[in-house]
């Protein structure tokens, strides 16, 4: 099958790791078409995944976009959409992983007379998008989408709940290839000798750096935690959150977490990373959608503590695959860090189960399998 996979960004986030996994079968018969250049092409030329760059100019529609915002910025797709249409005839399927994919997917699809499948990373709720640009998404999903694939029952019910059309709608997870996360056995402290941080307790945070990611709400939990607890950040704010960065070390001067705390910056080296680590924590302070760092921990064998909303009570069973405190309580999540610093030998025994249960339940075979039973349900049922 021939598939034009599309996607807005030229960064690696986590919908775009996720698409890398899932264009690797069909590596010589499909394009992957982005709206912006950056890493992401970088490493999908790396993987030798054929990728191209479509759009030259960046494309202006942001999250919280106004609906005139969103019309003034409608005709510098023009262009775009012209790219799309011409290379979608080659192909059998246009395969949306993003909003703005979608959109110009969308229109495209009408027009090279090609289905569509929307690869739906977020959660449509008002937290995360404008009222214009859920309306948007809806509209054209329910119009033009054969398929809508949501990555967690959550994202699946917000799309529902904001007029999407059900039916069209299949849950799949985010897949993992469990062998790759597979720990050193290197002796703990050695790994945690470059930060300066061994002999100490590390909480690891594996995020873009954005205010819902939540990290000044383990900053503050840190200050509430023995001395001993350290924290290692790794990630960098993505998508222009350059004020939270300066927020964020400004918190830790005022809460004189100086010599607790290092700020990594994007890492590619996470399983190295994670295995330095006693526990990760995640504390996105809005519903995640996935949240693939969660099961990255579990795979690692590494005990994770997490908020509980949106996809992630599908991931972490508390109590038995880790521990979920409420989004934005950094008092709870303090008691959390704390409890699991003083039982190492339960903790250990809940991060095992996590990664047995994690390895069977995100496994990158089956997520693939699924996908090309749904894509191969379409192009039959078109030809
Ligand atoms: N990640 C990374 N380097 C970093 C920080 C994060 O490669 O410095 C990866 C992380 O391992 C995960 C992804 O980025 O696979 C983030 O995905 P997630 O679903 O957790 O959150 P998103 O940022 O997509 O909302
Ligand atoms: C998005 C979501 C994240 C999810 C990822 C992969 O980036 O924010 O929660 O894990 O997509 O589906």
């Amino acid at each position: 099958m021939k598939i034009l996979f599309l996607d807005q960004s030229g960064e690696l986030g986590g919908a775009e790791l996720c698409l890398i996994d899932i264009t690797k079968p069909y590596q010589d018969s499909c394009l992957v078409g982005l709206f912006a250049d950056g890493s992401f092409r970088k490493l999908l030329e790396q993987r030798q995944i054929p990728v191209q760059v479509l759009a030259t100019q960046p494309i202006q529609v942001r999250k919280q976009s106004s609906f005139a915002q969103s019309l003034g910025s409608a005709s510098s797709l023009v262009p775009v959409i012209a790219q799309v249409v011409q290379k979608a005839r080659e192909y059998d399927l246009i395969y949306a992983n993003t909003q703005k994919a979608l959109v110009i997917g969308g229109i495209a699809s009408f027009l090279s007379h090609r289905p569509l499948v929307y690869h739906l990373h977020d959660i449509l709720s008002i937290d995360h998008f404008s009222r214009t640009n859920r309306r948007i998404a809806i509209t054209l999903a329910n119009a033009r989408a054969s398929l809508v694939i949501a990555n967690s029952i959550a994202s699946q019910a917000a799309f529902v709940a904001a007029g999407g059309r059900a039916e069209i709608t299949e849950v799949v997870y985010n897949g993992f290839e469990p062998e790759l996360y597979q720990s050193h056995q290197a002796n703990l402290s050695q790994l945690k000798k470059p930060f300066g941080l061994d002999g100490r307790f590390v909480v690891g945070h594996f995020s873009r750096l954005s205010p819902w990611k939540g990290q000044h709400i383990l900053l503050e939990a840190l200050a509430q935690c023995p001395k001993d607890v350290t924290a290692i950040f790794v990630g960098d704010a993505l998508f222009g959150e350059q004020d939270y960065v300066q927020q964020l070390h400004e918190q830790v001067a005022n809460l004189g977490l100086e010599e607790r705390v290092r700020f990594l910056g994007f890492r590619s080296d996470i399983v190295e990373l994670m295995a330095a680590c006693d526990l990760v924590a995640h504390t996105s302070t809005a519903a995640e959608p996935f949240g693939r760092v969660i099961v990255e921990a579990m795979l690692c064998g590494r005990p994770v503590v997490a908020t509980e909303a949106g996809g992630v009570v599908e991931l972490v069973e508390h109590g038995h695959t880790g521990w979920l405190v409420p989004p934005g309580d950094s008092q709870k999540l303090a008691e959390a860090i704390t409890s699991c610093r003083n039982q190492p030998e339960y903790t250990a025994t809940v991060s095992h189960q996590a990664q047995l249960q994690a390895s069977q339940r995100f496994n990158l075979t089956t997520t693939n399998q699924q996908i090309a039973q749904l894509l191969n349900r379409i192009v039959g049922s078109e030809q």
